[in-house]
């Protein structure tokens, strides 16, 4: 199914704004709609109650990139782009999961917890967590499903754990705040998968707000809520569809890296606890004993952390042409610095870059190595720039991109079944 990607008035819902129905394309909100249903008839043709239903958002991510654990500053949002689910007590200790998505049942105890190599493993780092919090559960009937495109960088697996912990947390009143609960996601990522992420992604597709970022302090774990106005402008995803299978362990690299630097410079500053405390001065004056490397990524968080909160001031001010150009400072420096980026990703900002009268900003966004761009648009130039995107890209990687309009909505919530 082609979700048509730009803003026309839909046929069957014209009060929301986003990418809506034209010409037999489907717009997202009929789309979305049609998982809920898929998602609630599937539990019900599996098991015999009546399931809790859960949404829960990808994000996106403004500006503040391999901020977050360096206890730095995220400027994230949570995007209308879930996973749904529908769940209930098996009344065992078994969970019986089926995803949608992957047209795949499981069934394993909460008691025997063994990590292989699939979706299956979020779900127990997240049960895991829970057992580790002193919080009894017991087993659930669950089906979930949902259209946040999976390895496009839009923290698919943060909404796996944030719904499936939230539909525990109820289900079994467990009375975990929206923090504990993120901690908990987190927790899975990094002793289930064993990607070593930071929090942005599971605190924003929890803590989301309507039409609005979160700017999002890592070291406190505190955050304001930034309204996003983007008047005559939109925020348009595109997906390069490059999966890199080394992501994880490159990931994994850079934060070593980053730890590196600060491990030099405390023997020097004890007061320094990470790169938040880190100024640019100091960087240089440790340059020589840091190595070329780590002095480099550790000189990119440093100036990053500090663009998330002007961004969060533009943003604030309406400034929305400020704005794009540091989207644009993160671009290159996640691409020649930070070197977290892909040729594709690169390929697409320069594009948007022929056009900065109208795209005011693009960039990666999220980990890297493929995954989406993140552009600040005008809209109504949204389907010219598309048609340029479309058929230089093809010429160029002999792959489509996809295009993705995004609204910033609220985070994990129960919601009540069709
Ligand atoms: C991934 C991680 C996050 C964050 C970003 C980069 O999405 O899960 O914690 O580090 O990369 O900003």
């Amino acid at each position: 199914m082609t979700v048509w990607p730009y803003p026309v008035v839909c046929g069957t819902d014209n009060k929301l704004r986003g990418s809506f129905c034209f010409d037999g394309v489907v717009c997202y909100t009929c789309k979305m709609s049609d998982v809920v249903s898929k998602v609630v008839n599937t539990f019900r043709q599996k098991f015999p109650s009546n399931p809790v239903l859960i949404k829960a958002p990808g994000r996106i991510n403004l500006m503040g990139e391999h901020t977050d654990y360096n206890e730095g500053f995220v400027l994230p949002a949570a995007i209308d782009r879930a996973i749904y689910f529908a769940m209930s007590p098996s009344q065992t200790d078994r969970c019986n999961v089926y995803s949608l998505d992957m047209e795949e049942g499981v069934s394993f105890s909460i008691h025997d917890l063994n990590p292989g190599e699939t979706w299956v493993n979020y779900l127990m780092g997240v049960i895991d967590g829970f057992g580790r919090a002193g919080v009894r559960i017991h087993g659930v009937d669950c089906v979930f499903g949902g259209d946040i495109p999976a390895g496009a960088g839009l923290s698919s697996s943060a909404a796996l754990c944030n719904g499936f912990g939230m539909g525990l947390n109820h289900l079994f009143q467990a009375n975990l705040s929206r923090l504990q609960l993120a901690k908990l996601s987190q927790h899975a990522e990094h002793e289930f998968v064993g990607l070593q992420c930071g929090i942005m992604d599971q605190y924003s597709s929890l803590m989301g707000q309507q039409q609005s970022a979160l700017l999002l302090d890592c070291r406190a774990l505190q955050h304001e809520v930034i309204p996003v106005h983007l008047g005559a402008y939109s925020l348009l995803l595109i997906d390069t569809k490059v999966k890199h299978t080394l992501a994880s362990s490159a990931y994994n690299d850079r934060r070593r890296a980053c730890e590196q630097g600060v491990a030099v410079i405390h023997q020097h500053h004890p007061e320094v606890q990470s790169l938040r405390d880190v100024s640019r001065a100091m960087l240089y004056e440790f340059q020589d004993k840091l190595g070329e490397d780590v002095f480099i990524k550790c000189l990119y968080v440093v100036e990053e952390i500090n663009r998330a909160q002007r961004a969060a001031t533009h943003l604030k001010k309406g400034e929305l042409v400020e704005f794009g150009k540091l989207m644009y400072e993160t671009h290159w420096g996640l691409s020649q610095a930070y070197e977290v980026s892909c040729d594709e990703s690169d390929f697409l900002v320069s594009l948007a870059e022929e056009e900065k009268d109208s795209v005011l900003g693009a960039r990666m966004m999220g980990g890297g190595f493929g995954g989406c761009t993140l552009n600040l648009i005008q809209t109504e130039k949204i389907k010219s720039f598309r048609e340029k995107v479309l058929h230089q890209y093809v010429a160029t990687f002999k792959k489509e991109p996809d295009f993705y309009l995004v609204n910033l909505t609220q985070g994990v919530s129960i919601i009540p079944a069709p």
